[in-house]
């Protein structure tokens, strides 16, 4: 997906790229590998952790590279802070990357005892602490259910609420076990997976970001210029293929009228890929 996801958003003649969620660089990098000196990047992550090993990683390209720590909720206004008026290509690669998983200490993992944090940027005013002990049942009960398509979750926010107050990961993973019954544990994945997703979706409004930063990229584009969003979740792709449809007309054009989806090797390398889902689309006139 990243080669396609590349190959498709490559700017075809000079101008700015805006990689929205630049994470560790990688996309970033690709694509400045990928391209003449005459494209740059603009690179914008809500957590200044990731940010700086993305700072890190392409400093080699020198003012090519101009990294932003901020929302791409604020996409439009950022890029005018920046002199940008028209961007070639726009990425927004959702989520979160393996490295908050697995090394940020922030809780968005199952598999470590960490602190209930799970916000992508620190300054954020809600934890997921602050979600499972003060939410009321019912909402965390929708929260559970609409962001992380849970079929247990009722009886995941009753027994989070008969069990307040919850600190760290174990103390969630927990909840979950007892709330769901065994036989009904997926094969797969964690039995805690959908909850955890859920919950960080909560905390970092981002299906909110995602709904408020679509029509900015789309005013941003140039012409021939184009959006690809990497999803990884129901309710983000709905957001995406709502959006995108709407746009669609004589002044954008949809590249693909399904969405791409990693292929059988890609996933069997990096399980998380499973649910992504890449959306394009292009601005055919002003
Ligand atoms: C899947 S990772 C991106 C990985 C990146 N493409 C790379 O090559 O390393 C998603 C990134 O988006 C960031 N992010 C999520 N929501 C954001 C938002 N609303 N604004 C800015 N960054 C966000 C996360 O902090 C994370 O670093």
């Amino acid at each position: 997906m990243l080669d396609e996801a590349l190959f498709l958003l490559r700017p075809r003649s000079e101008g700015w790229v805006i990689d929205g969620t630049v994470g560790m660089g990688g996309h970033a990098e690709a694509m400045l590998e990928w391209t003449t000196d005459d494209v740059r990047v603009l690179g914008l992550d809500a957590d200044p952790e990731a940010l700086a090993r993305a700072r890190a990683r392409l400093a080699r390209f020198g003012a090519r590279a101009v990294l932003h720590r901020g929302s791409f909720r604020e996409i439009g206004g950022i890029a005018r802070d920046h002199h940008i008026s028209t961007a070639r290509s726009v990425l927004l690669d959702l989520g979160v990357s393996s490295w908050q998983i697995e090394e940020s200490g922030r809780g968005f993992s199952f598999a470590a005892p960490e602190p209930l944090d799970m916000r992508l940027n620190p300054d954020a005013p809600r934890t997921a602490a602050d979600l499972v002990n003060r939410l009321p049942e019912a909402e965390l009960a929708r929260i559970i259910s609409e962001y992380g398509d849970e079929p247990f979750a009722r009886r995941i926010a009753a027994r989070i609420v008969r069990h307040r107050p919850l600190r760290s990961t174990e103390d969630l993973v927990a909840a979950v076990r007892a709330a769901v019954p065994r036989a009904r544990w997926p094969r797969r994945t964690h039995v805690a997976t959908r909850a955890f997703q859920a919950l960080r979706i909560a905390v970092n409004d981002e299906l909110g970001a995602l709904s408020e930063a679509l029509p900015q990229v789309a005013a941003l584009l140039a012409i021939g210029g184009r959006c690809g969003v990497i999803s990884f979740h129901s309710g983000e792709d709905r957001i995406v293929k709502r959006t995108f449809r709407a746009l669609a007309s004589d002044a954008f054009a949809l590249l693909e009228p399904s969405p791409l989806r990693p292929g059988a090797d890609e996933v069997r390398a990096n399980p998380r890929a499973r649910s992504a889902k890449l959306r394009v689309v292009e601005r055919l006139s002003r």
